[in-house]
């Protein structure tokens, strides 16, 4: 087979005459390859393996391109990188691997194109394509990856135990790419991952949530936490979730699986949102629910407070994962707090001042917030998921309603301490954040609108009744 097509790009030449001029063999090899066949749009990352130095090809190809890039030498891992416009590629000599037991780190031999494509991940990933002059564009292809991409298989080159266990994080790579690209993962390579899962412990935190936030990014982020939870990945990495699987029954009165729903959950948003940590909110919102679990006869199951139990544990995970503990992070302890706030609302009557409410807490927030809680409706009972829809729709209108009147949201109060002060010839102290609070709740309850002239008149009032002294006419 001849890819010709798959290496249009003007830069293939210059590495084909590269090649030419140190005599040595070049492939591009991996994802790129993959990608093509698979029609999944324009790389941004080539890889380049040489039979020979890579670093040297690298160099070489440096110095023939129009605008000379620098090129980036790891001399430990016998690699080089440059980037020529917007694409980044990579060269690296062939090599033989073996790795040590407790590290990623191989050592490294020189090998053959084979035994390069031996040492890859999936077969999928090990398809190669010569950019010499003479076999320009064709395929080898030792491990029949071709006929793996149109079954949509994942599977190791050589006996998936050596594979994974060589390097763990391919692991986390097989049910990425399973989730991502809607493959199958081949029985043997589920089962060595399943038998290999304790030795993910030996990979960087870093380099795991990658693998997540690929997973979380797909169409349906479900396929991938099934299979980490059913490999035993899951319960090493987010134990948080599998604590929520199961369903327990007293004295007849049963709760939902609460992990499973969390699946649906994160599937439903992700057909309404790219946010990613939106997403990461929807695989979370629940999480407080295991540590607060309670039974009694009156009432059955509860989990009182697991929005906020499940906010702080937001913030251990994160940290556990070295996740950013910034905005992202409040984000998404934000999200998780409020998780309950507009099902609660879409329950009843929906009326003005709980939408108001909810626009205040939740500030820019609030419509992210309401993606969340639509994707929370998981009742298999029609009439139910009809009316919550239904409770939703109005408290979305009723947003844009009192958003347009009453501007609650990043609430900013009409009358300042200092107006307070001025009035009633205040110092600093207790009253004026009396009558702020008293201010802001008449607004929030829709007691008065919010607006300069009803709150001027309503501290006055409430001045009044506090005993304060005015010179003002009322
Ligand atoms: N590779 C591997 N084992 C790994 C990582 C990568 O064998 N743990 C090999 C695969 O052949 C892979 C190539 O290195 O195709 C390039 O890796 P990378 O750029 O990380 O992944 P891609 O396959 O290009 O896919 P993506 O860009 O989606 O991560």
């Amino acid at each position: 087979m001849n890819y010709k097509e798959a290496l249009q790009h003007p830069v293939f030449k210059t590495i084909t005459q590269s090649a030419e001029e140190l005599q040595l063999k070049a492939f591009v090899i991996g994802g790129f390859v993959r990608d093509f066949i698979l029609n999944r749009g324009n790389a941004k990352d080539i890889d380049i393996v040489a039979i020979g130095s890579g670093i040297e090809l690298a160099k070489r190809v440096a110095q023939n391109l129009p605008n000379k890039p620098k090129v980036q030498i790891f001399k430990t891992y016998g690699t080089a990188m440059l980037r020529y416009n917007e694409i980044e590629i990579e060269f690296v000599g062939a090599r033989k691997e073996s790795y040590t037991e407790n590290s990623r780190n191989p050592e490294v031999e020189n090998g053959t194109l084979q035994d390069d494509q031996n040492r890859r991940d999936f077969t999928i990933n090990a398809l190669a394509l010569s950019v010499n002059k003479a076999n320009f564009g064709d395929l080898l292809d030792p491990f029949n990856g071709i006929k793996d991409l149109e079954n949509k298989t994942i599977k190791t080159p050589l006996n998936p135990d050596i594979t994974y266990s060589d390097d763990p994080l391919r692991m986390l790579r097989a049910i990425r790419f399973a989730t991502q690209l809607g493959f199958y993962i081949e029985n043997e390579s589920l089962e060595a991952i399943t038998r290999n899962a304790s030795r993910i412990k030996i990979i960087t935190k870093e380099r795991i949530v990658v693998e997540l936030n690929k997973i979380l990014e797909s169409p349906k982020p479900s396929i991938g936490f099934l299979l980490l939870e059913k490999t035993g990945l899951l319960n090493i990495i987010l134990p948080e979730l599998t604590a929520l699987k199961g369903v327990e029954e007293l004295e007849g009165q049963r709760h939902k699986d609460n992990f499973y729903h969390t699946l649906e959950v994160v599937d439903n948003i992700s057909k309404h949102t790219d946010n990613l940590w939106l997403r990461w909110a929807a695989l979370l919102h629940d999480i407080g629910k295991a540590p607060t679990k309670r039974f009694s006869k009156k009432v059955g199951w509860t989990f009182h407070g697991h929005e906020f139990e499940g906010s702080k544990m937001v913030f251990h995970l994160f940290k556990r994962l070295k996740m950013p503990l910034n905005d992202k992070m409040k984000f998404v302890q934000k999200m998780v707090f409020m998780s309950s706030r507009p099902i609660v609302l879409a329950q009843d009557i929906v009326t003005d001042s709980a939408v108001r409410r909810l626009v205040f807490d939740a500030g820019d927030y609030v419509d992210d917030l309401m993606t969340l809680c639509e994707a929370d409706i998981t009742t298999k009972n029609p009439k139910k998921f009809k009316k919550y829809h239904n409770n939703f729709k109005i408290v979305r209108e009723k947003i844009i309603e009192v958003e347009e009147r009453d501007h609650v949201r990043n609430f900013q109060p009409p009358i300042t301490g200092e107006e307070i002060m001025k009035t009633f010839n205040l110092k600093p102290s207790r009253e004026i954040g009396v009558i702020k609070e008293f201010i802001k709740e008449a607004i929030l309850e829709g007691e008065i609108p919010n607006e300069y002239k009803a709150a001027y008149n309503l501290m006055l009032k409430k001045g009044k009744k506090l005993g304060l002294k005015t010179n003002v006419n009322d």
